[in-house]
């Protein structure tokens, strides 16, 4: 069945390219993205492959552990990864792990066989401190995700679940975000100071973060 937003994300034990780990002890506290591709050895996923390394910094400041995925066998991850840094200029610096027996790919249903009958689509899950599903995205194979869109999307969620908020349309940080409706006006001056009233129930206030 599929995985719906709020589902604890399923764990699972496998062999990645940093040794075999188990995902829940791996994510620890902190907030997880487990991503698929379909092939190693192709070129939109050596660019993606290469882009998340890239962007290191970014997961860490943000306390996100990230773990990538495909059917591949973990010897063809451990050649892939040449590839990958020569073409990116980035070493993988996260766990790929190798899904040969499709256990995890059916854990997460990261294969659509009107899509492809035997490779995962690009799926994406956040998963928040509590290994709850807090996001999915599914992309087709031929389109590269962006994933600094995947950066603000994990930006807003970071500030949903702690602040009495939302992030509107297009939000990018430091944007205003939206206080939700459950909060009165009296509630709102005394968590945000102040805020603008567009409509009683469209209220913003300046980005609690920075
Ligand atoms: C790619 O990564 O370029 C790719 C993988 C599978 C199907 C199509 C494209």
């Amino acid at each position: 069945m599929a995985i719906r937003l709020g589902d604890i994300a399923p764990d699972f034990t496998a062999d990645s390219t940093a040794g075999r780990i188990s995902f829940h002890s791996f994510l620890g506290d902190s907030w997880g993205v487990l991503f698929s591709h379909p092939k190693d050895f192709t070129p939109v996923c050596t660019t993606e492959l290469g882009t998340v390394a890239t962007l290191e910094p970014e997961w860490k400041r943000r306390n996100v552990k990230v773990v990538g995925l495909s059917v591949d066998p973990i010897e063809d991850h451990h050649a892939w990864a040449g590839d990958i840094e020569d073409v990116t200029g980035s070493a993988l610096n996260f766990p790929l792990v190798a899904d040969p027996d499709r256990t995890v790919a059916n854990l997460y249903d990261m294969i659509h066989p009107n899509a492809n009958d035997t490779l995962t689509v690009r799926s994406v899950f956040v998963i928040n401190p509590d290994k709850k599903v807090a996001l999915t995205l599914t992309y087709p194979a031929a389109t590269g995700r962006n994933f600094d869109e995947l950066l603000r999307v994990i930006d807003s969620l970071q500030r949903t679940a702690k602040h009495k908020v939302a992030t509107p349309a297009n939000w990018t940080p430091g944007d205003d975000v939206i206080v939700v409706p459950s909060v009165s006006d009296e509630q709102a001056t005394a968590l945000f100071g102040s805020f603008e009233k567009l409509k009683p129930y469209l209220r913003k206030t300046a980005d609690p973060v920075g």
